[in-house]
């Protein structure tokens, strides 16, 4: 008999289109786990570095893909969960802007995608799951009860990323990462493996004048419409 999947709520988009944040804030409201698939290709990348691993050895990408020991801890529910890789803590470490480079580049690989796609699916646990990447709703839960697909101009978000960084004390020049972010979606839009594209059955929101607090509501519109919360 089939066992019944956890209901799942999946959120994709570009770099910067605050995914990250709403998924955050929806997953702690609904008291449901959160999936940061980008996170997962950050991992890759980093631990590529560490293992002295070329970005073209697909084979011993893949292989990293299935096997680095990762733990995601959620010790304030506040907070993103704290990122341990083969026993190191990384929470800050993946996210600067050149492990997001290599991460773009490993998450076109096949095999890379393929050798990660369990390890998202184990995510999916009762009471219910939030998951925010690329290709949530197309590629990894295509049977999702709700698909949200968040866009935003592109200046808007290397604004929105400039702050982040800035907020966090590490430093970046504006033209420079709306550069990055143009090539970045580029490249995740054109791949042929699970490009970035809104999923037919997604709701797609522009949030370029959106403040955080009204995407949240309008999504959580959505999830009370179909019966996923109360
Ligand atoms: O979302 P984030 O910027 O952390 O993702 C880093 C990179 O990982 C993206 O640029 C994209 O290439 C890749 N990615 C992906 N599929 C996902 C999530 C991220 O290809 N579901």
């Amino acid at each position: 008999m089939n066992k019944r999947l956890a209901p799942t709520i999946t959120i994709d988009g570009p770099s910067g289109s605050g995914k990250g944040t709403i998924a955050q804030k929806v997953a702690k409201a609904l008291g449901w786990h959160l999936l940061d698939s980008g996170a997962l290709y950050r991992l890759v990348a980093l631990a590529a570095r560490n293992h002295g691993v070329p970005l073209e050895n697909e084979e011993s990408l893949q292989i990293l893909a299935q096997n680095m020991d990762v733990q995601f801890l959620v010790e304030d529910p506040e907070q993103p969960p704290r990122v341990v890789l083969e026993g190191d803590t990384v929470t800050r470490d993946i996210r600067a802007e050149d492990v997001g480079r290599d991460a773009s580049a490993v998450a076109a690989l096949p095999s890379v995608r393929a050798g990660l796609l369990q390890r998202q699916h184990d995510f999916r646990q009762e009471p219910g799951l939030v998951a925010d990447g690329r290709d949530m709703g197309t590629v990894v839960f295509p049977d999702a009860q709700l698909k949200l697909f968040l866009t935003a101009s592109v200046e808007e978000r290397a604004q929105r990323r400039f702050k982040q960084l800035q907020d966090k004390g590490m430093s970046a020049n504006l033209a420079d990462l709306q550069a990055a972010l143009q090539l970045r979606d580029e490249q995740d839009m054109t791949r042929p493996v699970a490009p970035l594209v809104p999923a037919e059955d997604a709701i797609v929101i522009d949030s370029t004048d959106m403040t955080i607090d009204e995407v949240y509501t309008e999504l959580m519109n959505h999830a009370r419409n179909q019966g996923l919360v109360s």
